[in-house]
């Protein structure tokens, strides 16, 4: 039986897991530093590498522990080194070649915008290709064409802010904390998402796949605090305000979110989604798509929570890898963006 140690450190994450070669996860582990970027309303990245750096090796050994396995069991080393904050994809992969090298283990690269998709295939527990690929993170937005869990070709993404990003920037003008999506979810579940009316960008267009969250932010500051004001106190917002206002900018997210997965799969023809990434944690989100799917007739993925934000059992597309004899060498670097 092949086993594969899978690392994630592209963001604020630090995760790893041993998985099978019939992808059963013995062991994984996830180590949050939100409680280190709480107080900056955002993922500062010198912060996330010096954490990253502390906790990879602990996380390693204590995702051994629990798969109940030790290194001189293992077949292959995998690592997310693309895409992702440059100082945090180093940490992981430099662990990453150090155990290739010491254990003379092939060592394997993980695309974690394919991981995200492949999480699809994990929950669901059969093929989910040819797909279309919705990833909606704090870092990405993008709709690809999925042919297999390794041949992705962009239709398109955000032409500014992530949508997981517009999240946690709009929950920060709300006073709302850190990671701001989870907060602003549970903040709106009081509010009334008509309250305000926010701009849908570029939904009406059908001729672009694309997403601007960057001017659906700057509506909600002007309403919040009006046009031109240079401080911005939230603690001066009315509650029922602020969950009027988070509703309200949810709602628009989603339309636009689900708007462009359905110009996506009609221009396509496809009729399989799968969604990935942070932001489809949303439950008002997921509940959305399940609708549309269903009113389509649309085979709709959407991965458990935890296989939803960062985390190194999505990294099981490690596996195909190393079915395909797909390797890399010691030189293999870090890919911060998109371009391959
Ligand atoms: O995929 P992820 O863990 O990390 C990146 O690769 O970026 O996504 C993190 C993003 C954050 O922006 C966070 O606010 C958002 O996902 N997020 C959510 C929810 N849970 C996490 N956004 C909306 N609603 C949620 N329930
Ligand atoms: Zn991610």
């Amino acid at each position: 039986m092949t086993l594969v140690l899978t690392i994630e450190s592209t963001c604020d994450e630090t995760a790893a897991a041993v998985i099978n070669d019939r992808l059963e996860v013995l062991g994984a582990v996830v180590a949050s530093q939100e409680k280190f970027h709480e107080r900056f309303g955002g993922v500062v990245p010198e912060i996330a590498s010096r954490a990253h750096v502390e906790r990879i090796l602990p996380v390693i050994d204590s995702t051994l522990a629990k798969a109940g396995v030790t290194l001189a069991d293992l077949d292959a080393i995998a690592v997310a080194n693309r895409p992702g904050l440059a100082g945090s994809l180093l940490v992981g992969l430099m662990a990453a070649k150090t155990l290739a090298l010491a254990l003379d283990l092939p060592l394997i690269g993980i695309d974690h915008l394919q991981a995200h998709i492949y999480a699809c295939r994990l929950a669901a527990g059969h093929d989910v290709f040819p797909c279309i690929g919705l990833i909606v993170s704090g870092g990405h937005s993008n709709i690809y064409r999925c042919e297999t869990p390794l041949d992705f070709t962009p239709l398109g993404g955000t032409i500014d802010d992530a949508a997981g990003e517009a999240f946690d920037k709009v929950a920060s003008m709300l006073g709302l904390g850190f990671p701001g999506g989870p907060a602003l979810q549970r903040a709106a579940e009081k509010g009334d998402p008509r309250k305000f009316r926010l701009p849908r960008p570029l939904l009406d267009d059908d001729s672009r796949l694309e997403f601007s969250f960057s001017g659906l932010k700057t509506a909600v500051r002007y309403q919040l605090f009006g046009a031109g004001r240079p401080t911005m106190d939230a603690e001066t917002l009315d509650p029922q305000l602020v969950a009027d206002m988070a509703a309200s900018f949810q709602a628009a997210v989603i339309d636009c979110l689900a708007g462009k997965a359905m110009l996506a799969l009609d221009k396509t023809g496809f009729k399989r989604l799968c969604i990935g990434g942070g932001v489809a944690a949303n439950r008002p989100f997921r509940e959305r798509m399940e609708q549309l799917a269903a009113a389509r007739k649309i085979e709709l993925h959407i991965p458990p929570l935890s296989l939803c934000t960062d985390n190194a059992v999505m990294g099981a597309i490690a596996l195909e890898k190393f079915n395909a004899g797909k390797f890399e060498t010691l030189e293999l670097e870090i890919s911060a963006g998109l371009e391959r």
